[in-house]
């Protein structure tokens, strides 16, 4: 059901300045795909936010009919597009988000169809720092993959993010990706073709890939010798911290993108704060939205994986 007059979000003017890369926006659906069980892919006709989102970073989005949620709810960018091909070195026009049917929002937005207006606003967070070493691991559960493809696309060189682009120097990289089972599998194909990505696929009822949890792949990755200059990871709380676990005790840096529930997404509710180690052992707290959702695991106390 619609309503005639839906909350105002406060102007982007308004804001405390936290996020100043971020636009408001009334972006056109291109296309809304059922990709795995549960899981679409939306395209959002929106060039200026395209222009600057970099993998990581995520957007807010609004259903303007139902006026809800009254800030929106967080959604990562999977790939941007100019036309109707990836944008590559291009310039972008739009980009594709991931989502789950989860809750209330993403259950409306199954019904998004192309030519409809949706409230967004973003870019927003830091997103995966930029890489320069030479052997990168990425762990992805769930939806939790949708960083990665754009970050993968970034580093083999077939595409640059941001308004002033990134480095692409292309090192060893490989995606462990684990679901529930190889209905949920999303985007296999968009990985598969990333010049030099090794994929490999786990999934807890072995219907496909290695049977069981994507920590096992790590594990054995890093017992056969393998030490990647860094680890990043996107996906459940408890896989997070075990990825994270198992990084500290080969000493590897690893970065982990954390699903904070947010209500705002620009730094002024407080609803998304992660505990955070403090040099003297106490605990202090920071904003996902603003100075995450991307943080360095070590920094991070052991409570912040459990959503
Ligand atoms: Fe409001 Fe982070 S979602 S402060």
């Amino acid at each position: 059901m619609s309503i005639d007059h839906a909350p105002a979000r406060p102007a982007i003017d308004d804001l405390p300045g936290w996020c100043p890369s971020a636009r408001e926006a009334s972006a056109r659906v291109v296309a809304n795909e059922r990709i795995a069980e549960q899981t679409y892919v939306l395209r959002l006709d929106c060039p200026e936010v395209a222009a600057a989102l970099t993998p990581g970073r995520f957007v807010m989005l609004r259903d303007p009919r139902t006026g809800g949620p009254l800030l929106g709810r967080p959604f990562a960018m999977f790939e941007t597009w100019a036309g109707d091909r990836p944008a590559g070195y291009g310039t972008p026009d739009a980009f594709d988000i991931g989502y789950v049917t989860v809750g209330k929002l993403t259950g409306l937005m199954t019904a998004w169809k192309p030519g409809d207006r949706v409230d967004l606003w973003g870019p927003l967070g830091n997103g995966f720092p930029a890489f320069d070493g030479r052997d990168l691991v990425m762990v992805a559960g769930g939806i939790g993959q949708t960083p990665f493809l754009a970050t993968a696309r970034e580093l083999a060189g077939q595409a640059r993010y941001g308004r002033d682009g990134r480095p692409a120097v292309p090192p060893r990289m490989s995606l462990l990706y684990g679901v529930r089972t190889a209905g949920h599998l999303a985007g296999v194909d968009r990985f598969a073709a990333v010049d030099g990505l090794e994929l490999r696929l786990a999934t807890d009822d072995g219907s496909a890939g290695h049977h069981g949890y994507v920590t096992d792949i790590l594990a054995a990755e890093f017992e056969s010798g393998r030490r990647p200059d860094a680890v990043y990871c996107c996906g459940p709380g408890p896989m997070m911290g075990a990825v994270a676990a198992l990084c500290r005790t080969v000493d590897i840096t690893c970065y982990a993108s954390l699903e904070s529930p947010m209500a705002c997404g620009f730094g002024a509710c407080f609803s998304c704060v992660v505990p955070v180690k403090e040099p003297d052992g106490g605990t202090d707290y920071k904003r996902a939205c603003v100075e995450g959702p991307v943080f360095r695991a070590s920094e991070l106390a052991e409570t912040a994986f459990q959503h």
